[in-house]
């Protein structure tokens, strides 16, 4: 029921290890003035760094102010802990330059290269209206009702300034950030996170995960950049397929997550391996073959996602699937190479749809109470 710090060199919610629950917003930003944008991020980062700490988002609090005025807090987590609550900022390429080609806030020189748009991969079947955005927030926490409290109050506290542009809540953390952490499961039934960066591997954060001095965004150097793919999952497929065949598709085994042929879930798997008929153990369209560094140039994600289900179709169906969320040094180098590759050829394709996709550059942390969320940026 703690606090996780908000203050330090990256912004918490990225190598914390991953709460349960999720309420992730995107912002469109709806004034023109520059002014009254940095003003809002100043108001954020204080409510953020108060309501990461368990308190109110404003200094006077949910029923302490005048009668007679709106509080400047909603209310709904009085009397809650802290809840790991973590608030994580992003900057979308809108924001830079916005879809009319627009400079509006004198930003499209500070653009990242890293920040460039995702290309169409195959099959993608994006929703515009829950895509994309100029900025991002990700609230995470093990209580959902402090994780929607605190969107809440951001989105309250810039009315004017920005809109909701689409917002997606998410359960049972599909990954481990931490190898404190049991591996968790996603509604396929099988164990997520496995073969994740980890907060305790140094080393490979800053090779795969942080951006560094010499990456050509000065304002950037400390952030990562966050893709998040909300994917359809066709569940109700995917359950009438047999065991054996689901275990095919992923590459591991789904009771233990052990890679096909090995014992152990954190064993290497083994893909010169075969089986007595002659083919490989692991097979050429398999999830983990695809997804695996040997197969993209040594390339690596720290995955951070969310089951979701946002009731049913109305065709009898579980509106279901995975909230996609991968935090990397560079997109272009990580993400895309191995989506492509998914996209193409995974086995796991039949049963998947992606409906939603967002690129935001996500800068290094808030230092202390003189910092502010953008700074950097702006
Ligand atoms: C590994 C499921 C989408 C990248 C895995 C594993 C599972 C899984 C069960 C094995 C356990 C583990 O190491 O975590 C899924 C499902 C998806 C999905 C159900 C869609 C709903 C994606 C996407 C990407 C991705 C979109 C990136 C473009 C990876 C990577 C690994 C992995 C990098 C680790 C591979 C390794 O190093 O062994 N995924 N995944 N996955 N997945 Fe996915």
């Amino acid at each position: 029921a703690g606090a996780v710090p908000f203050h330090g060199e990256h912004q918490a919610g990225i190598t914390t290890p991953a709460q349960d629950r999720l309420h992730f917003v995107a912002f469109d930003v709806i004034t023109k003035d520059r002014d009254r944008l940095v003003a809002m991020l100043q108001e954020w980062t204080a409510a953020a760094a108060r309501m990461t700490a368990g308190k109110d988002a404003g200094v006077i609090g949910a029923v302490d102010g005048m009668p007679e005025a709106p509080p400047d807090d909603t209310g709904e987590a009085l009397g809650l802990p802290p809840s790991q609550l973590t608030l994580t900022v992003g900057f979308g390429a809108t924001l830079f330059r916005d879809a009319q080609g627009r400079d509006r806030f004198g930003l499209a020189g500070r653009r990242p290269a890293a920040l460039a748009d995702l290309p169409h991969f195959a099959g993608d079947a994006l929703r515009p209206e829950i895509s994309g955005g100029d900025l991002c927030v990700q609230a995470c926490a093990n209580d959902p009702q402090v994780a929607v409290h605190a969107i809440r109050n951001l989105a309250r506290i810039g009315m004017g300034v920005v809109s909701v542009r689409w917002s997606q809540l998410g359960f049972g953390r599909t990954s481990s950030t931490s190898r404190d952490q049991a591996t968790p499961r996603n509604l396929f039934g099988f164990k997520d996170g496995t073969a994740n960066l980890k907060a305790e591997d140094a080393e490979l954060l800053r090779g795969h995960l942080w951006v560094q001095p010499d990456d050509g965004t000065d304002w950037m150097t400390g952030g990562s950049y966050l893709v998040t793919r909300k994917i359809r999952m066709q569940i109700e497929t995917w359950d009438r397929s047999s065991l054996v065949e689901q275990e095919q598709i992923v590459g591991r085994t789904k009771g233990g997550g052990a890679p096909l042929g090995r014992r152990d879930e954190f064993d290497e798997p083994d893909f010169a391996a075969k089986g007595d008929d002659g083919q490989p153990v692991i097979a050429g369209d398999a999830h983990v073959r695809l997804a695996h560094p040997s197969q993209n140039d040594g390339a690596r994600l720290l995955r951070r996602g969310y089951n979701y289900v946002d009731g049913s179709d109305g065709l009898g169906r579980l509106d279901a699937g995975l909230f996609f969320m991968a935090y990397q040094r560079d997109p272009r180098r990580q993400f895309v190479p191995i989506q492509t590759r998914l996209a193409r050829n995974d086995a796991m394709n039949e049963y998947l749809r992606h409906v939603s996709s967002g690129l935001f550059a996500c800068p290094a942390g808030v230092r202390d109470a003189a910092d502010w969320w953008g700074r950097t940026l702006f």
